[in-house]
């Protein structure tokens, strides 16, 4: 039986997210963005948008950054934070979970920050390396055996996932709860829609915790070259609590599961659907880091982030005031034809292609992003070497998110049956 609680909080997320859709019926193109049909192909919305200029009101309580001027100079401004200054809260529904120095802000964004980096330093991804192009192999062994298979549930989403837990250092007895919470925690980037989905996100991250303590204990017994060991070191030298370490780890796993596996599905279903771009990929598979970064500009698979003005400011042109909250459209960015010449126009030799914002800038920039265009480049790379008549069999599948942008399923035949 449902308590009192749960159904006040059920009534409040519902009420929020029916306000909103009632508002994009009336024509409010920001608040379109946040439901269907329009989340579909958010592109002409994103257009719209831009037209009217780069710092759009909206009905709800929020402005609409769409520029790519605008948007850099917001996520490299001090003037904006990722959290609101002063007695302002969150609203419950987008604060289900704390995911460590992606939702801080100076001093303990740059001190938790620094203590994750040498997970990406070029020592450490040079190792990676080796191991991502083995992951690789065996995955597409697998699935050309087949002749037929899902491109997401086959290739996409394990790469990145054996990847993350790898470099973490999750255990392969532990390896099938890791992927069930992963993917409930995964779902947590958008905030909770019913009270329903927020007990299974709470449930899923204590479950977390629990699951890291006892690797904890287990690295501390006998550390190895991971990045738990790493970090249950700078917790026994006092450097951060277990509760920031928990949440560092959620961090991580949240970037490595929700992220890179749209990468490649937005980039294969990119290459395919402009066949003349998967020929030329074919034909020098060396062209697979150009594509990277124009499947990132063209599709990115974060959309938009978020910030809030701590001071009064102004930002090409438009004033915003301290306590604004800025929806800043990363997707609308990287098609902004004031930096991007045809910007529709998918093109994997596009000379300023790796201009996107994809990573975002400023000092939130993406920790991962090496490791992520290294895993894109090696996945683009072996498919279309080893799988050149690679082809559509039904049409793709859309995950109903909105932060993340990605395909639920995906039907492919290498061609060769
Ligand atoms: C194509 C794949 C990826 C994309 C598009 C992406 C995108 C982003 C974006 C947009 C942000 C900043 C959000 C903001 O400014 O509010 C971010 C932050 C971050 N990403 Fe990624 N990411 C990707 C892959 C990864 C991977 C594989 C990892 C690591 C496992 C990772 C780790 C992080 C971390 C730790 C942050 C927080 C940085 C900070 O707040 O200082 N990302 N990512």
């Amino acid at each position: 039986m449902k308590t009192l609680d749960t159904l006040r909080t059920d009534a409040q997320l519902r009420t929020a997210h029916g306000v909103s859709w009632v508002v994009a019926q009336t024509g409010d193109h920001p608040s379109r963005l946040l439901h269907w049909p329009w989340r579909e192909n958010p592109f002409p919305t994103y257009r719209r948008l831009r037209e009217r200029g780069p710092v759009v009101p909206s009905r709800l309580p929020f402005l609409t950054a769409t520029t790519r001027a605008a948007i850099e100079k917001i996520l490299r401004s001090r003037d904006f934070g990722v959290r609101p200054h002063g007695d302002f809260n969150v609203a419950e529904q987008f604060n289900v979970m704390d995911l460590s120095f992606l939702q801080q802000d100076p001093p303990d964004h740059t001190r938790l920050r620094k203590m994750a980096r040498p997970a990406f330093s070029p020592r450490r991804m040079e190792g990676y390396r080796v191991e991502i192009e083995k992951i690789t192999e065996d995955l597409l062994d697998r699935a050309l055996e087949r002749g037929e298979f899902d491109l997401m549930r086959d290739f996409a989403q394990p790469l990145p996932i054996i990847v993350i837990s790898g470099l973490l250092g999750v255990p392969e007895r532990d390896q099938a709860d890791f992927d069930r919470i992963g993917n409930v925690i995964g779902t947590a980037l958008d905030g909770a829609r019913s009270a329903r989905q927020l007990r299974q996100i709470q449930k899923a991250t204590a479950e977390l915790d629990m699951l890291i303590e006892r690797l904890m204990v287990e690295r501390r017994a006998d550390p190895r070259e991971d990045v738990l060991s790493d970090l249950v070191a700078q917790h026994d030298d006092g450097r951060m609590s277990a509760t920031e370490l928990g949440a560092m780890f959620r961090l991580l796993l949240v970037a490595g599961f929700e992220t890179t596996v749209n990468l490649i599905g937005n980039g294969v279903m990119a290459l395919l659907r402009h066949r003349h771009e998967w020929e030329r990929l074919v034909a020098d598979p060396e062209l697979a880091g150009g594509a990277v970064e124009e499947v990132l500009r063209y599709d990115s698979p974060v959309q938009l982030t978020g910030r809030w003005a701590h001071h009064d400011t102004e930002v090409e042109g438009v004033p915003i005031s301290a306590g604004q909250q800025v929806m800043c459209l990363i997707g609308s960015a990287n098609r902004d034809p004031g930096h991007f010449t045809e910007p529709d126009r998918f093109d994997i030799t596009r000379a300023n292609a790796a201009e996107h914002l994809s990573f975002s800038g400023g000092a939130h920039y993406c920790l991962g992003a090496p490791l992520a265009r290294l895993e894109g480049v090696i996945a683009l790379r072996a498919l279309s070497r080893r799988v050149p008549g690679l082809r559509p069999t039904a049409m793709p599948t859309r995950r109903d998110t909105l932060t993340v942008r990605g395909l639920a399923t995906f039907p492919v035949t290498t061609g060769e049956r």
